[in-house]
C-alpha cells in the first residue's frame, strides 16, 4: 500500500502502525485525511508521536472524520464536553479502561473512533494494549464461528457507570445506555468480520441459556487476550494514538501508581453495528 502524504510502519502483521512526516497541528487536507483514513481501515490503530496539539486543534482532527461523539458521564475538559479528560495520578483509585472493550459499545451506535492524546506521561508504564477484532473472529474454527454467527448480546453501563458516576455531573443519570449488538459485527467500511463482544459491556448472549452465555463470553473475553492478535504502544510526551473501535478492543494498563499520566480524548461517532 503506497502513501504520498505520510509514512506509515506497520507495527505487526495483525494490528497497529506508526504514522510520520505529518503535523496534526495543521488542519488535514482531503489526501492527507484520506491518507490517514486508509492507514487506519488496513491496521486497525495508528499512532502519531510528537504533535504538541493544543484542544482546539485536537477537536478540529476528530471531527475531520466524523460528527462527535459524547461520553454519558465521563468528566470532561475546560466544560467541553466532545474533549473527554483521561487523568491518573496518585490520588486515583482506578484508571480509564483497565479492561479489554471497544468505547462505549453499551450505546446503540457505538463510536467509530477515538483519539487519545497524552500530554504527561509516567516514565515507564502506562502503556496501552490493542487486539484486533478481525483477527480473533479469523482465528476462530468453523464451527464456532457458525455457532456466533447469527448471535447478538447485550451491552449495558449501568452496573458501570453508576458506581464510577453516581455522584458526578452526569449527562444521562437514570438513563444509561444499554443496546443489543450482534456478535460478530461486519465492519462498513472494509466489509470485514469483527468480533465484537467485550469484558466491560458485554452482560450476556441471546438465545442461549445463561450458563451458555456465561460459559461462551468467558471463552470469548479470553480469546480476544491472545497476544497473537496484538500490538502494544509505550506513550511518550504528545503521542496520539487513534483507533477503530468497530475492529479493535483495548486495555489500558495501570503500572505506574503513584506516577501521573494525563490527557484528553476526542471520540468520533459510529453507527449502529450490522451482522
Ligand atoms: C480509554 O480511552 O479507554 C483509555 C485508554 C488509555 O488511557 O490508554
Amino acid at each position: 500500500m503506497t502513501y504520498r502524504r505520510i509514512s506509515v510502519e506497520p507495527l505487526t502483521p495483525a494490528i497497529g502502525a506508526e504514522i510520520s512526516d505529518i503535523d496534526l497541528r495543521e488542519p488535514l487536507d482531503d489526501e492527507a485525511h484520506a491518507e490517514v483514513r486508509r492507514a487506519l481501515l488496513a491496521h486497525g490503530v495508528v499512532f502519531f508521536r510528537d504533535q504538541p496539539i493544543d484542544h482546539d486543534q485536537h477537536i478540529a482532527f476528530g471531527r475531520r472524520f466524523g460528527e462527535l461523539h459524547i461520553h454519558p458521564a465521563s468528566p470532561c475538559v475546560d466544560g467541553r464536553p466532545e474533549l473527554m479528560r483521561v487523568h491518573t495520578d496518585a490520588d486515583s483509585t482506578r484508571q480509564n479502561g483497565h479492561q479489554w472493550h471497544s468505547d462505549v459499545s453499551c450505546d446503540e451506535e457505538p463510536p467509530m473512533g477515538s483519539v487519545l492524546h497524552l500530554h504527561t506521561v509516567p516514565e515507564c508504564g502506562g502503556d496501552t494494549l490493542f487486539s484486533s477484532m478481525y483477527a480473533a473472529w479469523d482465528a476462530l474454527s468453523e464451527s464456532m464461528k457458525a455457532l456466533l454467527a447469527p448471535l447478538e448480546a447485550s451491552h449495558e453501563s449501568a452496573h458501570l457507570y453508576d458506581h464510577l458516576y453516581g455522584d458526578a455531573v452526569v449527562r444521562r443519570r437514570n438513563d444509561w445506555p444499554s443496546a443489543v449488538h450482534p456478535v460478530v459485527r461486519t465492519h462498513p467500511e472494509t466489509g470485514r468480520k469483527a468480533l465484537f463482544v467485550n469484558a466491560i459491556f458485554t452482560r450476556r448472549i441471546l438465545g442461549v441459556t445463561e450458563s451458555e452465555s456465561r460459559g461462551l463470553l468467558e471463552f470469548l473475553f479470553e480469546h480476544v487476550a491472545n497476544p497473537h492478535f496484538q500490538c502494544r504502544f509505550r506513550w511518550r510526551r504528545n503521542s496520539i494514538a487513534f483507533w477503530d473501535n468497530r475492529c479493535v478492543q483495548h486495555h489500558a494498563m495501570w503500572d505506574y501508581y503513584p506516577s501521573t499520566r494525563s490527557g484528553t480524548r476526542v471520540t468520533v461517532a459510529g453507527d449502529r453495528p450490522r451482522h
